[in-house]
């Protein structure tokens, strides 16, 4: 085998086995839903009690299953130690492990942002699913945003708020490299609505970021500064 022929066969395995597992997680976490279904087929009801039942029914079930979701997923990238590995710069081509790793575990979390995340994001349950997956979150961390990837690199202290729609990763693909590092916000950092935090950007506490602004990768923030723009400048 050549290093692609190689390289093509560890895509292969790491497409079959997500889908796999996802597979196992998703059957999981939907047997309590079924299982009720099955249940309730079985009562002595007439048709109108049925129907009422089975869309009351609906959104505790959903809730049930969205959370099993993040639970199994959470567990399973642990199991598997699919995490996005720290301060790298990889080829996307060659497929090493390292890249399959992260690309199963991004595909993980994608899957659980699609059903939890519209209605856990911004709650506790939210943190809780970030924390099993690699996050290191302080408390009173609100996290209105599914736009957040690579968990095991973001580290938010006590207070940190993620406005809507804000894109805060610790990957960027740059000329088909892979490149990672971890951010770091301070306590009470605020990243405003509809920003993105780059790579390797750390800040002090009290640090806010205005809405809609681009922090440069590896930048650093100074505690208590007001900062806006594309890129982002000291407001005061
Ligand atoms: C950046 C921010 C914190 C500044 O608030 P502030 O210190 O009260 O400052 P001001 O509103 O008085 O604005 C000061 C100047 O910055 C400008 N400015 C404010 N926000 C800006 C932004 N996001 N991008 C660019 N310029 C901005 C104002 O236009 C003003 O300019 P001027 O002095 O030329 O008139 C605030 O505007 C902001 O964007 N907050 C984020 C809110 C958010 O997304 N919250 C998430 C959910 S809670």
């Amino acid at each position: 085998m050549t290093a692609t022929s190689h390289g093509r066969a560890r895509f292969l395995w790491a497409a079959v086995s997500v889908v796999f597992v996802e597979t196992i997680i998703t059957g999981l976490a939907l047997a309590p839903a079924v299982l009720f279904i099955h249940w309730q087929s079985t009562w002595s009801l007439s048709t109108w009690p049925r129907l009422a039942l089975a869309s009351l029914a609906f959104v505790p079930v959903y809730l049930m299953c969205a959370c099993s979701l993040m639970l199994y997923s959470a567990l399973a990238t642990k199991a598997l130690g699919w995490r996005t590995p720290a301060n790298v710069e990889l080829p996307l081509s060659e497929y090493s492990w390292p890249v399959l790793h992260w690309g199963r575990y991004l595909m993980t979390i994608h899957v659980v942002r699609i059903f939890a995340g519209p209605a856990f994001r911004s709650t506790t349950i939210w943190n809780w699913y970030m924390r099993l997956n690699g996050a290191r979150l302080g408390r009173n961390v609100w996290v209105n945003s599914l736009s957040l990837m690579d968990h095991n690199l973001l580290e938010f202290a006590d207070g940190v708020v993620i406005g809507s729609d804000a894109h805060v990763s610790g990957h960027v693909v740059e000329r088909g490299i892979l490149r990672t590092a971890s951010v770091r916000l301070g306590r009470n950092t605020l990243v405003g609505i509809g920003s993105v935090v780059g790579i390797g950007v750390q800040s002090g506490a009290d640090v806010q970021v205005g809405a809609l602004s681009v922090v440069p990768k590896f930048t650093t923030l100074e505690a208590g500064g007001v900062y806006v723009g594309v890129p982002v400048v000291r407001l005061h």
